[in-house]
Order: structure tokens, then C-alpha cells, then sequence
């Protein structure tokens, strides 16, 4: 967290876990692509006509930036001596190349590292090659039936974006943290916080957690059960972090006429320096389950712009706040040298710190 070389190791060795990098519906149209990172690197994700593929954002000729917005759409082609790619990732069209290489492009075989890509729902998860096989549903555990089910398409006005000047790690902890609640959202969340609940439960699952008010160990089956018979009604908070770098939960927006609101909440997290991170959060509403009266849907449809920017609103208020606080955290990094004291509310934030140094084999866990 405190350097530039600490902070490429980490990277490398998370680019080959299991990432979450964008929406199906950022890039809904073939050809259309965009540009993220993963492991330190820069690399875009696009859409071929045989599926979504993810390379490194650098031509296999002499390192060009392939992609140079943030989005866009177009065949892969390079702007410095225009050698062309197809959805492998295989230069096929390189100009005068057996004048040039003396060989034919398939016999040059010039190729972009690829990203393996897997997609649960609407959402794309990327990997480097080379870390633990596992697959993406075994590595979501039951994520991949709650995720599934759940998340939509965001609609493009739901989201807040954000760079913030602290290391990605204090991000998930402080959404990992449910004692500073009081003291960093009186506003918000009120004088007593949302935890005036006493039955906190913690579910650890892989290399994940979640925070399941009101539950026991039983609850995050039953979620997922139902999920996977897509019969899922929120009906309370809930949050899950998925490490390394997402957190989703399902937040209750408004009762209106008789009726209440339901979003899920996608954070994603993109490391960019130790100390700089992009912060990119989309809320989606959670549709109503069964059947209703044509006023009911009218009013649904009316009422829900509405709701969005309120809910907006406060989300924007509640990262700003979270987000100062990591500024202020990431100025006291380089002071660290003990173990803190975690509380009882802040037990996931030693979790998160074993999966940590297990996966990134930089960090070592509190104990
Ligand atoms: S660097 Fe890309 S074609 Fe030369
Ligand atoms: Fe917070």
C-alpha cells in the first residue's frame, strides 16, 4: 500500500484470480469494446461475433496501445502500422508481411495475451492464465446462483464513478467494516446505524464473506436457493464481497404506494496505483415478482426515475464519506507497524485479510 513495486507484485498475482471487469450490456453491440485493468495491466474486453473476449491492450508488434478510450467500436487494429486481429487475438491481416517478415501472418503467428473470460448473468469475470484453475461458478460458490439471479442490466444513468487517493484494500474494508457506521454516516444511516439489529451474522464462503442481519447458518443457502429457483424477494439488507474486488448488496429504497423499492448495488473496485483506485458503482433495480393490475405497473414505471436519483443520491453521499475516509486512511499507511485492534463488527476485515495474503502472497493476516 505504501509502494509502486509492492503494489505491481500484488497486482500480478490478482490478475490471475477471478475478476470482475464489466456488464454484458456495457458492450451490447458486436465489435464493441472497452478498456479496463486486470493485474496491473491495461486490457479491453470486446465483443466478436463468437462471444466476449478479453486481451492485453498491447499489439503483439511493438506494444502500440490497441485501445486508447475508455470504450468504443471497431474491429482490432492497431493505429501504428495498422496489423489487424481477429476474435483469437491472431494478427491475420499484417501489411506487405511476407515482404516485410518474409513469412505469411498464420506462419508469423503473432498473437495478444488473452484474458480467460467467464460470465455469470450479466456479469464478466476475467482472468490471466496461470493461477488456480477453478472454475468461475466453484470460485463464486453460491455467488454464482445469487448473481445469476439477481443482478441486471444497470441502467446507464445508475452509476457513480469515482477515483479515490487510497490503496483498493481500504475500499473493501471499509465495506467490510460495520463499526464506523456512527461515526462516518451519522446522517445517513441515523444515531443507531442499520446495525440496531443485535442478530449480526457473518457468512465466509471461499474466498468471500457476507453480512446477513437477522440470520443464521442457514441463511445464505436459503438466498441462493431461492435464487437458483429465481423465486428471490429481498426483504432485508444484505451485502456480499467477493473478493478480490467486488461488493454487491440488496438495499431497500422507498415504500411507495404500498409498494417497495429494491436495489442491487454493484461496487467494483479497479486498482490503478497504491495508492489510487476507481471506484465504479451501478444500482439496478430488483424487479417485482408475479403478476399486477396495468395502474400498478403504470405507477411502477412512473415512480422508479424518480426513486433512482433519490437512492442516487444518498449512495453518492455514503461512498463521498466512505471515500474520505480511505484518503485519510491511505495518508497513514507508510506509519503502520502493529496489528489493529478488530472488533467484533469488523470481523470480515480479517477474513478478507487471510484470503489476502493467501492469494496475493504479499500481505500477511492480522491475527
Ligand atoms: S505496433 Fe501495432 S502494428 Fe506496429
Ligand atoms: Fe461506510
Amino acid at each position: 500500500m505504501t509502494n509502486a513495486a509492492d503494489f505491481e507484485a500484488e497486482q500480478n498475482a490478482l490478475g490471475r484470480v477471478w475478476t470482475f471487469l464489466c456488464f454484458t450490456s456495457d458492450i451490447p453491440k458486436t465489435n464493441d469494446w472497452l478498456r479496463t485493468t486486470l493485474g496491473g495491466k491495461s486490457i479491453f474486453v470486446q465483443r466478436f461475433e463468437s462471444g466476449i473476449r478479453a486481451f492485453e491492450n498491447r499489439c503483439a508488434h511493438r506494444f502500440f496501445p490497441l485501445r486508447k478510450e475508455e470504450k468504443g467500436n471497431g474491429p482490432v487494429v492497431c493505429g501504428f502500422h495498422h496489423w489487424r486481429y481477429n476474435a483469437e487475438g491472431l494478427a491475420l491481416g499484417i501489411p506487405k508481411c511476407e515482404e516485410m517478415f518474409g513469412k505469411t501472418p498464420r506462419e508469423l503467428n503473432a498473437r495478444l495475451p488473452a484474458v480467460e473470460i467467464d460470465i455469470c448473468g450479466t456479469m464478466v469475470f476475467g482472468r490471466f492464465p496461470g493461477g488456480n484453475p477453478v472454475s468461475l461458478r466453484e470460485w463464486l460458490g453460491p455467488g454464482w446462483d445469487i448473481l445469476g439471479a439477481m443482478v441486471g442490466e444497470p441502467p446507464p444513468r445508475n452509476r457513480i464513478a469515482r477515483t479515490v487517493g487510497a490503496h483498493w484494500k481500504l475500499l473493501m474494508e471499509i465495506s467490510l467494516d460495520d463499526y464506523h457506521i456512527v461515526a462516518v454516516h451519522p446522517s445517513t444511516f441515523g444515531k443507531d446505524g442499520y446495525l440496531s439489529d443485535k442478530t449480526i451474522y457473518y457468512a465466509r464462503f471461499g474466498a468471500h464473506s457476507a453480512y446477513l442481519p437477522g440470520g443464521d447458518a442457514a441463511t445464505l443457502e436459503q438466498i441462493r436457493a431461492a435464487c437458483a429457483e429465481n423465486g428471490f424477494v429481498p426483504t432485508r439488507y444484505r451485502i456480499f464481497q467477493f473478493f478480490p474486488n467486488l461488493i454487491v448488496a440488496f438495499i431497500r429504497a422507498t415504500t411507495y404506494l404500498g409498494e417497495t423499492y429494491w436495489f442491487a448495488l454493484v461496487q467494483q473496485l479497479v486498482p490503478e496505483a497504491h495508492d489510487r483506485t476507481r471506484s465504479v458503482t451501478r444500482f439496478i433495480p430488483v424487479p417485482f415478482k408475479g403478476d399486477a393490475p396495468a395502474w400498478r405497473r403504470i405507477a411502477r414505471r412512473h415512480a422508479l426515475p424518480w426513486i433512482s436519483a433519490g437512492f442516487g443520491f444518498y449512495a453518492r453521499k455514503i461512498h463521498l464519506e466512505d471515500n474520505e475516509a480511505c484518503e485519510e486512511l491511505q495518508k497513514a499507511v507508510g506509519l503502520v507497524d502493529s496489528d489493529p485492534h478488530l472488533a467484533a463488527q469488523e470481523l470480515r476485515v480479517r477474513w478478507f485479510e487471510e484470503e489476502y495474503a493467501r492469494f496475493s502472497g504479499a500481505g500477511r493476516a492480522t491475527d
